[in-house]
């Protein structure tokens, strides 16, 4: 076990490579399920839930080839899925247990062979998470769902059909979506969601043959196709990651060239809000250049919401940088019921937030103090990385496999701009 080791107190400058997107990438690679023409991605980021996916794709027939495109911090990895043959059709609970977006290759294995039988992922760490809205967008096109034994078993012909979310759910649309590609109708999507790396995924669907309309917006049409063929696709560029280093830059006052392509058209709710706060970007020919354009950092009024708004997959980062801002911040987790255990732990730093339900108060103080903390979950992880940047002395991060899920190379990342950190032996487990 590892832990990571900040001295606080260093800016960072310089350029930051952004990596490709962990949320779009583990779609994009249960797509590969879809044909038995092959499917290529480029910019695939190198972290712990890509290879959970890859084992999970080998168990059900795939087979996975890699081609590195250098080991240079701002490189990602080409990957060919090939799956001649669907070999099972069962995500057993020791693969889906370990990472919830496994439920992602039920709408592949079913569409492609009229059947899938998942492990039910259960509870996680920011919430109670279930998968109802899954099931019933695959009833409504047609399959026939059972649980037993802890599995989900989905089966059946998909004639296609109408699906109206209640709520706006990121993995029942991508999963829908996929099945409905090969479905013997056309299906309707009312109420996706509009997340870019959905947008990412339809449009490599289209590559690989998909008959998709609406892409980008809350409506969806698909209209099924026999099947579908080999294509190559690039990941786009980690909209979350690029937030977190965003602020990395403002609460150490320095300055970062975050780069990637397309970064404001996907980072538009983040980029409001960061703006509130006193953040100012500029684009530039390689990305986006992100520091703190005022004195102190802005205190801000935060909700978080689907796309476009405000994403709860940077709810806690903002919080570590709103620790130190003038006057007072509130924000608001709407997405997720159990997601502010980072509060704890930036408390144990010196911060001054109050929680009151979904709601969390967070009173601006001069200056944090490093501290051994520990985070139960991805993001939690990263705003105790945040704090420890700027806090007064040394902070230790335990539990660091949370930021090894999605992070790319968190620690050379973030050396290589002037940040004193480092990957040593934990004591705690
Ligand atoms: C995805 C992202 C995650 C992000 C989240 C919200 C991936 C791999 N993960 O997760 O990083 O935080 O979107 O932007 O892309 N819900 C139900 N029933 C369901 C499904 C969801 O009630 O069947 C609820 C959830 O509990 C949650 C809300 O809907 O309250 C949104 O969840 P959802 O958008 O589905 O999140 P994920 O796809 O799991």
């Amino acid at each position: 076990m590892e832990k990571i080791v900040i001295e606080g107190g260093y800016k960072l400058e310089g350029q930051l490579p952004i990596s490709g997107a962990k949320n779009a990438a583990l779609p994009l690679m249960c797509a590969g399920l879809l044909t038995s023409g092959g499917l290529t991605l480029h910019n695939l980021p190198h972290l712990a839930d890509i290879k959970t996916l890859a084992s999970l794709l080998t168990e059900l027939g795939g087979s996975l080839s890699y081609q590195d495109e250098g080991w240079d911090i701002g490189s990602g990895q080409t990957v060919t899925i090939a799956v001649d043959s669907i070999t099972s059709t069962t995500a057993p609970y020791d693969m889906v247990r370990k990472m919830r977006a496994s439920i992602l290759v039920l709408g592949p294995l079913l569409a492609r062979e009229g059947e899938a039988i998942v492990s039910l992922p259960g509870g996680c760490a920011i919430g109670n998470r279930p998968i109802d809205l899954h099931l019933k967008a695959f009833e409504a096109i047609g399959a026939t769902i059972e649980l037993k034994d802890g599995y989900v078993r989905a089966a059946g012909k998909l004639i296609g059909g109408t699906v109206h979310f209640p709520i706006v759910s990121v993995g029942a649309t991508e999963n829908i979506l996929m099945a409905a590609c090969l479905a013997d109708g056309t299906t309707h999507i009312e109420n996706a969601a509009k997340e870019p790396e959905i947008g990412d995924l339809a449009n490599c669907l289209v590559a690989m043959g998909a008959q998709i309309s609406g892409i980008g917006t809350s409506h969806l049409t698909v209209t099924g196709v026999p099947e579908l063929h080999a294509a190559e696709y690039t990941v786009m560029p980690d909209r979350i990651e690029a937030g977190s280093y965003a602020i990395a830059a403002a609460m150490t006052g320095g300055e970062l060239e975050l780069l990637g392509g397309n970064l404001p058209a996907v980072m538009t709710g983040t980029l409001d809000i960061l703006k509130e706060a006193g953040l100012v970007f500029t684009e530039t020919d390689r990305g986006l250049l992100a520091r703190l354009g005022s004195p102190k950092i802005k205190g801000i009024n935060a909700v978080t919401q689907p796309f476009p708004g405000f994403p709860t997959d940077m709810q806690a980062q903002l919080m570590a940088m709103m620790t130190l801002c003038d006057g007072a911040s509130v924000i608001t987790e709407t997405i997720f019921e159990n997601r502010f255990m980072h509060v704890p732990e930036l408390c144990r730093m010196g911060a001054d937030i109050t929680v009151n339900g979904s709601t969390a108060t967070v009173r601006g103080i001069g200056r944090l103090l490093g501290a051994p903390v520990m985070a139960t979950d991805l993001r939690a992880s990263m705003s105790l990385v945040l704090a420890g940047l700027t806090a007064d002395g040394i902070t230790e991060v335990n539990r660091i496999y949370h930021l090894d899920r999605g992070y790319e190379r968190l620690v050379q990342k973030l050396e290589s701009c002037g940040a004193k950190i480092s990957r040593q032996k934990a004591d705690l487990i």
